[in-house]
């Protein structure tokens, strides 16, 4: 029996709504919020007032791209954390409302699971290569930095986490100190392309085990800057290519320093990214170059799904759903869930 599923995300800046027929995409509609962009990061008011805008609209497009009526829904999936505590709010606010209005059962996903599941979707038109059981995933975002270990849809254990920074916060962070736009990690991905990936020595983390830190490279990265500014007040501004090739490339030999180990001590070639960061070409580059040589099977989300959406959120729903776990209207949104 086919299962319709309408997916809805605000975790943070961008309202997201979606639909699936099982893992098949009928619709993934983004609106994301650009009045964050004049203060350099995301202000939590601010984009709940802007989800609250668009969340109905959102919805309503997602809905009729798909040519489904609400009525003709199974379930509705909503991301109940972690997440911005004002922006979860709308969202879970506004499914309730729907699933009350329509008689429909709801289902809570945790935003993380999401991003990891989004490697289930298939096109319209297209079966994806989805990976094979266990996997280990690299869960790379904006507020997380984790390696996963994935024995099935709904059974995930962390085997490592950030102590301090997520990856994503590092590119972000450093960025901004650059003086360029927020979110820095796509800009410099771009201006990446231009420079010398060996051009700087930034600061590499010693940490246990399959935990990460970045907020020594952080650091690092400022003293580099404030150490040549003072020198040359025009450094940032010439070499800005070579310092965003230099961070990315850190960045990337970081994150798979701990891939490659946990890999290795697991024996699980499998090994997918997800979130945000998994966007970044360095990243890809670095991930498919590493499993050639190791022997990898690696999966790269499409672009579409790296960055926030609802379409994992329904993905992640569907999977709930044949399980019979639903969520009660008096379900509460969480900004952090510890765990998955
Ligand atoms: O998953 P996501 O959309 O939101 C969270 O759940 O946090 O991730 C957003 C993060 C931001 O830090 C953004 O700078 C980063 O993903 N990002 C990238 C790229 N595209 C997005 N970082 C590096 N390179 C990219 N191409
Ligand atoms: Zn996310």
């Amino acid at each position: 029996m086919d299962i319709t599923i309408l997916g809805i995300e605000s975790s943070c800046d961008d309202t997201s709504a979606a639909v699936l027929r099982n893992n098949v995409l009928l619709s993934n509609v983004i609106a994301s919020q650009a009045v964050h962009m004049k203060y350099g990061g995301v202000i939590p008011e601010l984009a709940s007032r802007a989800h609250q805008q668009n969340i109905i609209p959102v919805v309503d497009t997602a809905l009729r791209e798909a040519g489904i009526a609400p009525n003709k829904l199974d379930a509705i999936a909503f991301t109940r954390g972690p997440g911005l505590l004002g922006s979860l709010m709308v969202g879970v606010s506004f499914t309730k409302g729907l699933a009350l209005a329509h008689d429909i059962p709801l289902v809570e996903v945790n935003h993380l699971r999401g991003h990891i599941l989004s490697h289930f979707i298939d096109l319209p038109d297209r079966t994806m290569p989805h990976p094979g059981f266990p996997f280990l995933c690299l869960l790379v975002s904006g507020g997380h930095t984790q390696i996963v270990r994935v024995d099935s849809p709904r059974d995930m254990r962390i085997l490592g986490t950030t102590i301090d920074d997520a990856a994503g916060e590092a590119f972000d962070k450093c960025a901004k100190v650059m003086g360029l736009p927020y979110p820095g990690g796509p800009v410099i991905d771009r201006l990446a392309a231009e420079g010398a990936p060996g051009a700087f020595r930034l600061a590499r983390p010693r940490v246990e085990g399959y935990d990460y830190s970045f907020s020594g490279l952080k650091t690092s990265f400022l003293y580099l800057l404030r150490d040549r500014m003072a020198e040359d007040p025009a450094f940032i501004e010439a070499r800005k290519a070579d310092l965003c090739a230099s961070l990315q490339h850190t960045i990337v030999e970081i994150l798979l320093d701990k891939l490659v180990r946990a890999s290795k001590d697991t024996g699980i070639r499998d090994i997918a990214v997800a979130g945000g960061v998994s966007a970044n070409s360095g990243l890809r580059d670095g991930i498919v170059r590493t499993g050639l040589k190791r022997g990898w099977r690696t999966f790269l989300p499409p672009l579409k799904f790296t960055t926030d959406n609802a379409a994992m959120i329904a993905m992640a729903g569907y999977y709930n759903y044949l399980h019979g776990d639903f969520a009660g209207l008096d379900t509460a949104p969480t900004a952090r869930i510890e765990g998955f």
